[in-house]
């Protein structure tokens, strides 16, 4: 029987690895699976902090009986609902019919919405506590990270946070499950992609959620996803990274994601690169969008502090999979970065108009006029390539804010 790992004293993990799944909600490539986390906190209660996803439910099962037997579970605290964590509450009330669910009144409304469930649930306020024995639970609600009903659960006695989505990343818990027991750089930039595409969007919540714990002492930052931080070096570093990602700042480097039907646009990115390059960028990450998945270039993009996306004229339109990244942008807010455009067309242009509405109005600073090629590469485009990739590395490499300027210049 597989057993349960201890987190600290008194608290154990009891989630499980999916190796199996190959899109994360149906949409994120999982090349390293998930895993989902549950945990259980022994004192004069019993308590378990979320569930795992349905398809789990044995090994989960497992898991807990391996650290409780037939003993009763007093609570489940549910700081999240998104089925990946919430998918095993039907079968947890049907093994333990007196269990008691704690969430808030979105999650109350929700577990009735999902399962039917209104009884033996109770809902808590912000930073609302709820003794257990000898430790007391401290709920922190934070909205929007990543679903309205989100919160958080502080064992106070013992200083683990229990976060939700928040400092989780794609990827399973091989063996270990702490920091401490993994080779976590495998995870950084799993975590970044798993921030840019799930998380990504509510970078105003998360910044709430951080100033709603920054008071609070944290030796275990226990997520719904991936390791357990608990090395002080590691927790600074993912709060610091949290931070940074949702105030959309970002390191010096340049992403260069581009569609090319004949490569054509190609040749464009191609020359954009070099003339970065040669001015100083190390860090660039160039991504065909019919070969790259959109969820690497999203993750690079909350990375790389330079945005430069490139388009050939499809049927009047950007590129169908250009378009596609221009809407994931949007939906995700994107702020604070310094942007370029380029296109193709045959025989009228359309992308310098679907990019200028685009960049309409953002928080972005355009580096240099769209670069637009007719047919093929003529040297006066090829120049003008050039000059904004040298552009946009002057503004890298100076340590230069963005000064958000939509106008075209
Ligand atoms: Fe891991 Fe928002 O669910």
């Amino acid at each position: 029987m597989q057993k349960a790992i201890q987190v600290s004293n008194g608290i154990c993990y009891v989630g499980v690895n999916d190796r199996v799944k190959v899109l994360f909600e149906n949409l994120w490539p999982l090349p390293r699976g998930v895993s989902y986390n549950a945990y259980i906190i022994e004192d004069e209660k019993t308590v378990l902090v979320d569930t795992v996803d349905t398809c789990y439910v044995n090994e989960f099962s497992r898991r807990i009986q391996s650290v409780l037997g037939d003993k009763p579970i007093d609570y489940l605290v549910v700081n999240h609902m998104e089925p990946d964590h919430s998918g095993a509450i039907e079968w947890l009330v049907t093994r333990y019919p007196n269990i008691q669910i704690v969430g808030n009144k979105r999650t109350i409304e929700m577990l009735n919405g999902f399962y039917g469930i209104e009884d033996n649930v109770f809902a808590v306020e912000d930073q609302e506590e709820l003794s257990i024995g000898e430790n007391r639970l401290k709920f922190f609600l934070t909205p929007m990270v990543h679903w309205p009903e989100t919160m958080m659960t502080y064992v106070q006695e013992k200083k683990v946070l229990f976060t939700g989505d928040a400092f989780g990343t794609f990827g399973t818990l091989d063996g270990g499950i702490l920091d401490t027991q993994l080779y976590i750089e495998r995870y950084r930039d799993e975590m970044i992609r798993y921030y840019a595409n799930i998380v990504g969007k509510y970078g105003s919540a998360v910044q709430k959620a951080l100033q709603k714990v920054s008071g609070i002492a944290i030796e275990a930052i226990c997520p719904t996803h991936g390791p357990m931080w608990t090395n002080p070096e590691n927790i600074a570093k993912v709060v610091t990274m949290y931070d940074r990602l949702s105030r959309y700042d970002a390191d010096e480097g340049l992403v260069i994601a581009y569609g090319s039907m004949y490569g054509n646009t190609g040749r464009l990115a191609e020359v954009i690169a070099e003339a970065a390059a040669a001015n100083g960028v190390k860090e660039i990450a160039m991504h065909n969008v019919s070969k790259s998945h959109q969820s690497d270039i999203l993750r690079d993009v909350f990375k790389y502090k330079g945005l430069i996306i490139g388009s050939p004229t499809y049927n009047g339109n950007l590129y169908p999979l250009v378009e596609s990244l221009v809407s994931a942008l949007e939906d995700r807010l994107l702020k604070n970065r310094f942007f370029g455009c380029f296109g193709s067309f045959c025989w009228s242009d359309a992308t310098a108009r679907h990019f200028g509405a685009f960049v309409q109005g953002k928080p972005f600073e355009v580096v240099a006029d769209p670069v637009v090629m007719k047919q093929g590469m003529l040297a006066q485009v090829e120049a003008q390539a050039r000059d904004m990739g040298r552009v946009m590395a002057q503004k890298l490499t100076s340590g230069a804010e963005v000064v958000p300027n939509t106008s075209g210049k």
